[in-house]
C-alpha cells in the first residue's frame, strides 16, 4: 500500500467501525486489520470520514455589481481546511451565451486553482429548442444538473415555461434540476415599495422576501415538475413553510428533494437589525427567518425530508462590498461565506447536539450529495474503489470559528462567537495529504473536473 491509515474509526452514511484503510494511488483499496503501507498515518482515537461534498458554492460570481471574494484559490483552500474535498459551483449562462459556453468560462476560473474536486451545475438563462438539445449533450459531457432561478429579476429569474421545458428534457436526458424558489414578481414589488417608502435598513430585505413566498414558488415547481416527471432539488430551504410544500409534494409520490444551509438552522431574522450596519453581513436570499423555523429544518435533516446541507457559500467583504448599500438594502449583494464551516457546524449543532448520529451527518454533507448528483461510488463514502477523499475528524478539537481562524478570502465571519467541538485533524484528497492541523499543504489547482454520471432518482 503507498500510505495506511491505521487505526481510526470509520464513519460512512450506514456504519461505525474499526479498520485500517490501505490506499494506492489515490484509491481505497484495502479495508482490513494490520495493514502495512510505505507510509502510515495514525488516526487512533479519531473517526475517518468520507471527504465532504459541497453541493451549493459560488466562487468568483459576478453578481450585484461586483464579485464574490473567494475565488477558486481561495475558496478551494478554505474548503478543504473545513473537511470539504469536492465542490459542486454554478456556471451561470449569461445573455446570448450557450450553456457550453456558460460552462467554459466557470472551467477556465477553475483550472489551475482549484485544489479540491469540483464539478459544475449550469443554470439556464434561456431555454430555447437549441439550449433544449445542449442539455443532453453536457449531460453526456458529465454535467448531469441544471439551476433554475425563480428569483432576482431583471438578471438570473426565468419564466416558468423556461423552468418546465428544463424539467421536461431534465426527465430525458437524466439531469437533475436544482431550483432556487422564491416567486421574485412578489419580492421585486415588495423590494421597490419599501425602498419608495423610505425603508431601506437591512431588515426591510427579508421584510421583502417573505417566506409565502418561498412556499408558493417551492409549490407551483413541485406541481411542474410532478406534470414533467421529472425529478427536482429546491437550493437553501429556509422556510417551515417551503419545508411543508416539499412534504406535500412527496407524499403525493413526486421526486423532490431539499437543501438547508448552516445559516438558516443557526440564525434567524434578529441578525438584520444589529447596530451600525452588521445586519448586511447576513444579508442573502432567501433570507433568515423567524426563529421557530429552525427547529423545523433540524427536524427535516434527522427525519429525512430533507437530504443535503450545503453552503451557498456566496462571500462579499463588510468592507466595500456589503457597504455598497449602506443607503439602501436593495443595494446590498446577496450572499454569505460558509464554505469552511459547513462541517464543523452541523457536527457540533447536528452530532453533539444530539439531533442525529454521525452516520446521518456523514449522509447529510457527504453521502446524500454525492447519490443525489451522480458521485457515487467515486465520492461520497469509504469502500474499496472510492477516491481516497477522507477526513481525520478529532471529536474532541475545538475550534473557535473568528476570521483569524479560518482561510475564507472574506473580512468577517458570520461564525466569530462560535466555539465547535469536533474538527479536521488531516484531509487527503485522492490520497495526497492537503491539509494537516488546520494548514492547506496541498498543491494549489490539483483539483479535477468531475465527470458526474447521469441522474435517475
Ligand atoms: O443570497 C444568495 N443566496 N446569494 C447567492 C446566489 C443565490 O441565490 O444562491
Ligand atoms: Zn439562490
Ligand atoms: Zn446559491
Amino acid at each position: 500500500m503507498d500510505t495506511v491509515i491505521k487505526g481510526g474509526r470509520i464513519v460512512t452514511a450506514t456504519e461505525t467501525y474499526e479498520a485500517d484503510i490501505g490506499i494506492e494511488k489515490g484509491q481505497i483499496a484495502l479495508l482490513g486489520r494490520n495493514l502495512e503501507g510505505d507510509e502510515t498515518i495514525d488516526a487512533k482515537g479519531m473517526f475517518v470520514l468520507p471527504g465532504g461534498i459541497d453541493p451549493h458554492t459560488h466562487l468568483e460570481l459576478p453578481f450585484m455589481g461586483t464579485v464574490s471574494a473567494d475565488d477558486f484559490r481561495t475558496g478551494t483552500i478554505a474548503a478543504a481546511c473545513g473537511g470539504t474535498t469536492t465542490i459542486i459551483d454554478f456556471a451561470i449562462q449569461g445573455k446570448g451565451q450557450t450553456l457550453r459556453e456558460a460552462l467554459e468560462i466557470w472551467l477556465k476560473k477553475a483550472e489551475g486553482k482549484a485544489s479540491v474536486d469540483y464539478g459544475f451545475h449550469v443554470a439556464i438563462g434561456a431555454m430555447d429548442d437549441a439550449r433544449m438539445a445542449e442539455m443532453g449533450e453536457l449531460v453526456r459531457d458529465g454535467v448531469s444538473s441544471f439551476k433554475i432561478f425563480m428569483a432576482y429579476k431583471g438578471t438570473f429569474m426565468v419564466d416558468d415555461e423556461t423552468l418546465f421545458r428544463a424539467l421536461l428534457r431534465a426527465r430525458e436526458v437524466g439531469a437533475l434540476i436544482t431550483v432556487h424558489a422564491e416567486n421574485g414578481d412578489v419580492l421585486n414589488y415588495l423590494i421597490n415599495k419599501h425602498v419608495a417608502e423610505g425603508k431601506k435598513e437591512p431588515i426591510w430585505h427579508a421584510l421583502s422576501h417573505p417566506p409565502e413566498a418561498e412556499a408558493e414558488a417551492t409549490h407551483r415547481a413541485i406541481v411542474l415538475a410532478g406534470l414533467a416527471g421529472a425529478p427536482i432539488y429546491f437550493v437553501h430551504m429556509s422556510a417551515a413553510e417551503a419545508l411543508e410544500a416539499l412534504k406535500a409534494g412527496r407524499a403525493k409520490g413526486f421526486k423532490v428533494f431539499g437543501e438547508t444551509c448552516p445559516q438558516y438552522l443557526l440564525f434567524s431574522i434578529e441578525k438584520y437589525s444589529e447596530p451600525d450596519f452588521e445586519g448586511a453581513k447576513y444579508v442573502m436570499s432567501p433570507p433568515l427567518r423567524e426563529k421557530g423555523n429552525q427547529e423545523a429544518l433540524w427536524q427535516g435533516l434527522a427525519g429525512g425530508d430533507l437530504q443535503a446541507v450545503g453552503t451557498d457559500h456566496c462571500p462579499f467583504n463588510f468592507a466595500g462590498q456589503k457597504e455598497m448599500g449602506r443607503d439602501n438594502f436593495a443595494a446590498i449583494p446577496n450572499g454569505m461565506p460558509g464554505i469552511e464551516t459547513r462541517l464543523p457546524l452541523i457536527y457540533h449543532f447536528g452530532v453533539n447536539g444530539g439531533r442525529f448520529s454521525i452516520n446521518r451527518f456523514v449522509e447529510l454533507v457527504s453521502t446524500g450529495p454525492a447519490r443525489l448528483f451522480g458521485l457515487l461510488p467515486r465520492k461520497g463514502t469509504i469502500a474499496i474503489g472510492a477516491d481516497a477523499d477522507l477526513v481525520i475528524w478529532d471529536p474532541n478539537k475545538k475550534h473557535k470559528l473568528t476570521r483569524e481562524n479560518l482561510h475564507m478570502n472574506v473580512d468577517y465571519s458570520p461564525y466569530e462567537d462560535i466555539t465547535v467541538k469536533g474538527y479536521p485533524a488531516l484531509v487527503m484528497q485522492r490520497g495526497e495529504v492537503i491539509v494537516r492541523e488546520n494548514q492547506f499543504v496541498g498543491q494549489v489547482g490539483a483539483g479535477e473536473f468531475l465527470r458526474r454520471a447521469p441522474v435517475r432518482l
